[in-house]
Order: C-alpha cells, then structure tokens, then sequence
C-alpha cells in the first residue's frame, strides 16, 4: 500500500463518521496556551490539549488528523527498524462527545474492514486498574463483542495503559493499545503475550476521563475525551509486510538515492542519515534555523550527525541537498514542501560547509586527544565524530567522564538560570513570596496600563514589603494608583495559577517571557506563567522563584508608596494585607 493511500482511507473513514478533517499544525507548539510544554509538537494530541481541556474547538467535536511530530528521546534507536526523530501520527478526538462504544468500534471496523488486517493478528490491551481509576472491565467487554477472544485481552498497569499528561500536568487516562502480529503466519499460540516481538503496537486510545494537577493528584475531568494515535510510518510497513519502516514509499527512494552513491554496508548508518534529513527538511520548512541552543541546535545537531554518517558511509558524487529534495518530492503533495525548497536547500547547505570549517580545526584538537566534552561543548563535534576520529588514532573515548560532564554543564546553566532572577528571593518565607507572586501581577498590571515599553529595572522584596523599579517617565496620578491596586487585587481574586516551565533562552524569549534589563540569563531559563483556567496568559516572567501556587493566596494588594528613583526611571512600594 501506498503511503497515499493510507493517508486518504484514515481521513474518509473518520470523515465518513463524523469527524471534521483538519491539517497538521507545525511542529513548533503554539506560543501561547497550554501545550506550550515541549519545544516541539512530539504526540498527535498536543495542539489538542487547550480543546481537551474545554475549549470549543471551532470545527466541532469530532475531529481526525495526520499530525507532524518530532521526538529526540529516542534518537540513539534511530537506525533499529522503527524508531524515528520525526514522524507522523494519525489520531481522531471525541471532545466530550463519544465514548469507549464507538471509538473501539471504528479502530476494529477501520482495522478490519478497511485495511482488511484478519481478527487473527490483533491483539489488544487494556487499563488493570491502581489507585488512581479501576480497572478497564468495559473496553474489554466492548473488544469482546466484536470477536476479539479473551485471551488475547491482556489487562496492564500504569506503566504500560495510561498515557499523558503531556508535561507535569494537564489530561490523561487510561488507554487500550491495539497489537498487530507482524510475521507473516498467523500466530500459532491462542494467547497475548505483549513481550513478544511479533505483536507490535499499532493504535492507541486514550479515554481521557482525568487531569493530572500541580500536586500530581488524577482528579476526573470535567469533559471526557477521546484520544487516539496510530503512527504513520509503522502502519504503512506492517499492512506491505515490511519488517522496517525504510521499505515504505516514504523512505524507499531516499534509501536507494543513497545506495547508488556509496558502497558501504552499514544499514543503520543509512537510515540514521535518511531519517534525520527528512526531520531537518520538516524543521526548516517550519521556520526553524540551525543555532546553538533550543529548536535551532537540535537542528543543528541532526544536521551535524547527518554530515558524519555521510562522510563515513563513504557517500560520493551528492550533496546533502539533493537528499532533501527527494524528501520535498516524497512530501510535496501533502506539505507543499515546494514552497520552502530553496531556503531548506540553502540552510543545510549552508550549515554542512560551516560544519565542514569548524570540522578541520576540531579535528586536529581530536587527534591531539582534546577533551571530547570541549570538543562538543566549543566546537560543535558530534560524540560520534570524536568517537570515531579517535578509535583511527587508536584510542578510546570515556564515555562516562563525557557524560557526567554534559550533565554537570546542563545542571550548571539550569542553576545559573534559576540564580539569575532578577534581585532573587533571598528568603523563601511564606509572606516573600506571595509578594514575589504579587511582584508579578503588579509588573503586568502595569504594562496592562502604560504599555509594554514599561520595563522592570530592579526589585527588592522582603518579609514586608514588595519594591519595584520600573521605566516610566513622570509620575502617577492617585487614579492611575488606585486603578493598578484595583486590577491586581481581581487577579487575586480569580485564583490564578501559577505555573513554573522550563525551556531554553531563546525561547523563553521569543515567547515574550519578561526579563530585566541589564540581567545575563544561562541557557536554560525557568518562566513563571499566571494564567487562568482556559490557558489564557495573564503574566510570564524569567524567574528562579519561587512562587505561590495560585494567586488566591495572596490577600489584598495596597500600594504604600509611587516615587521617583532615577531619570526616567519610578518605584512603586506595596504590601499585601
Ligand atoms: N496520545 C496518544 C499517544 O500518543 C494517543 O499514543
């Protein structure tokens, strides 16, 4: 089966019950909103998640996609049969609409009918039960009455049947995972033994019955949701009888591209490099650019790994480039990938021949036994260059020194980041930092009033008082300080939460995030978002914290005292009673 083919049969099915069709988003998370938790889009139901919340999604409550996604967590299995960085995510939503009945009923009718997989090669699973939400007896009974025989029911924990949050918090529940018999018979064993490699994974329904909240306790949500995901690319292989997903139409001529132009023999090498052109064609066609840190440097990285194993596979006579424009050819039909040819042809381009500069200085540092973090860390060299260049010099890297490095380097900026808020709270009394949180809504308050050119330049807060230095340039009236008093005391009022994420710089920066004027932040910075129940953000700030959890523990806000400080420059003293 085609990979078109696939795509139209999942979209019509849903289409045809009901399900409005919508286009993938981009794999860059909305900026604003509650899926603002990863720096990429990494399940189908993330740009979902403010309409599983309650949100009115406005094409209604059914919905079914293809979804763009990109994961790193499992980039070192890339090269295996099935891992992939990006990938897509075939998913349908019930907003509060159907329940188990009817999403069980289309993934079989949807498996067997229109796939024509035999009731002989499926499998399912479903919630055992814990602490938290029963057993799943009802998903169960439902697989039953459509002819799959009980013991190939398995019933599972946790670990295996709940999916989500995304994140700390957010929905999630238990799920019933669809298993295919990937070899060719039919299994000979009655039973369902979910260890055995033949039964693969295919589809995923998630029954959103709960959320997970900032304390970590699964309270029942006020909307129940349906949630599927079925991976695209493993589907594709299991229905052509592929073992691998490079067979499919959407790898295959990438993979021969590639065996034209080099002898070697090293699959996995092959297939890292296929996949990662692929999910740097996707990354660039959506906006993002190779930097040193967030989005841009995995960019970056994968582009930097792709050189590697071309170099090492001996690949001769092509560029880079011409691998993505068999990507872009693959994909032009469904993502006008066309459209963004030139500039995805001269971004990788670009950054090989940058990559290929730094390659000879960093290569001679190797060879004189450079560290391989300062390696990394200065000079941009994948591990695996360094691994390699080393084991030609005859030596062998220490892996674990390398990476207890990394970590301490990640640790470090993460500590600097959080040892950067502007001022700091020395003290973590409880009556600092509800002034800290009050801090907060003062400063958003205040640009609610004048405008965002308002800048905070200092602060100082104790167990008393709250202080505030910000640019503005003449002094407020007694109704403009009454109306500030009055805006933050409702924000108080609404029982805010306070959310804490952390993410690097440059985005916490693009996002708009509040930050000091004059102030060095590390790498990895924490933001404090005030935001209400729909997600809607009231404040975001660069900050080490700490904070309230919920603005209805502050009390009430005064201003005690509006002056000068410098040129140009107010401070604003206050209290909460
Ligand atoms: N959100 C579920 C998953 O990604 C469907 O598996």
């Amino acid at each position: 089966m085609k990979s078109s083919e696939l795509r139209q049969k999942f979209l019509q099915f849903f289409e045809k019950n009901g399900h409005a069709v919508i286009p993938s988003t981009s794999l860059i998370p909305d900026e604003v909103g509650l899926d603002q938790k990863t720096l990429f889009i990494t399940a189908g139901m993330q740009p979902m998640v403010p309409y599983l919340m309650g949100k009115k999604h406005p094409e209604g409550k059914r919905i079914v996609d293809i979804q763009k996604c990109f994961r790193t967590v499992d980039i070192d299995e890339v090269g295996d049969d099935t891992h992939h960085t990006f990938f897509e995510m075939m998913g349908n939503w019930s907003l509060g609409d159907y329940w188990k009945k009817e999403s069980i009923g289309w993934s079989f009718e949807f498996l067997t009918k229109e796939l024509n997989i035999p009731l002989e090669k499926l499998a399912v699973s479903c919630f055992a039960g814990d602490e938290n939400a029963p057993k799943d007896e009802e998903s169960a009974r439902i697989w039953e009455s459509l002819g799959i025989p009980k013991e190939r029911i398995a019933f599972l924990p946790k670990e295996d049947n709940w999916w989500g949050p995304v994140g700390a918090f957010g929905p999630c529940g238990p799920d019933t995972e669809i298993f295919y018999w990937k070899a060719n018979d039919i299994p000979v064993t009655k039973g369902f033994d979910p260890q055995n490699k033949n039964w693969v994974e295919i589809w995923n329904n998630v029954f959103m019955e709960y959320v997970k909240d900032s304390n970590g306790n699964y309270v029942l949500a006020e909307q129940k949701n349906v949630d599927t995901g079925m991976g695209f690319e493993r589907t594709l292989a299991i229905l052509n009888g592929y073992t691998n997903n490079y067979g499919t139409d959407l790898f295959a001529s990438i993979i021969s591209k590639i065996n034209e132009n080099s002898n070697s023999d090293d699959e996995a090498g092959k297939r890292i490099i296929a996949d990662h052109i692929r999910a740097t064609v996707f990354m660039i066609a959506d906006g993002i650019e190779p930097l040193n840190t967030g989005r841009g440097y995995l960019l970056r990285r994968l582009l930097r790994r792709v050189a590697y194993y071309c170099n090492s596979i001996e690949l001769k006579n092509i560029f880079l480039s011409d691998l993505a424009e068999v990507v872009i050819s693959i994909y032009d039909d469904v993502y006008a990938l066309n459209e963004s040819k030139k500039l995805i042809l001269e971004t990788i381009e670009k950054e090989v021949s940058l990559f290929n500069k730094t390659l000879e200085a960093g290569k001679k540092k190797c060879e004189e036994g450079e560290d391989p973090f300062i390696l990394s860390t200065t000079y941009g060299f994948p591990i695996e260059l360094t691994r390699e260049i080393a084991k030609e010099n005859g030596r062998t890297i220490d892996m674990q020194d390398f990476e207890q490095k990394m970590k301490q380097h990640q640790e470090l900026s993460r500590t600097a980041s959080a040892g950067m808020f502007k001022g700091g709270l020395a003290d973590h009394e409880p009556a600092t930092v509800k002034l800290h949180t009050a801090h907060h809504l003062l400063l958003s308050a205040l640009q609610e009033v004048f405008g965002k050119e308002v800048k905070q330049r200092g602060s100082n807060i104790n167990q008393e008082r709250l202080r505030i230095d910000f640019s503005f340039d003449r002094k407020l009236t007694d109704e403009e300080k009454s109306h500030i008093e009055i805006m933050v005391n409702e924000k108080i009022q609404q029982g805010l939460d306070v959310v804490k994420r952390e993410m690097p710089l440059e985005e916490a920066e693009k996002l708009g995030a509040e930050m000091e004027f004059g102030v060095k932040y590390g790498n990895m910075v924490s933001v404090y978002f005030i935001e209400d129940k729909k997600g809607n953000v009231v404040s975001k700030e660069f900050c080490g914290g700490p904070h309230v959890t919920n603005t209805s523990e502050l009390g009430h806000f005064k201003i005690l005292k509006e002056e000068a400080s410098s040129q140009g420059v107010r401070r604003i003293k206050a209290i909460l009673e």
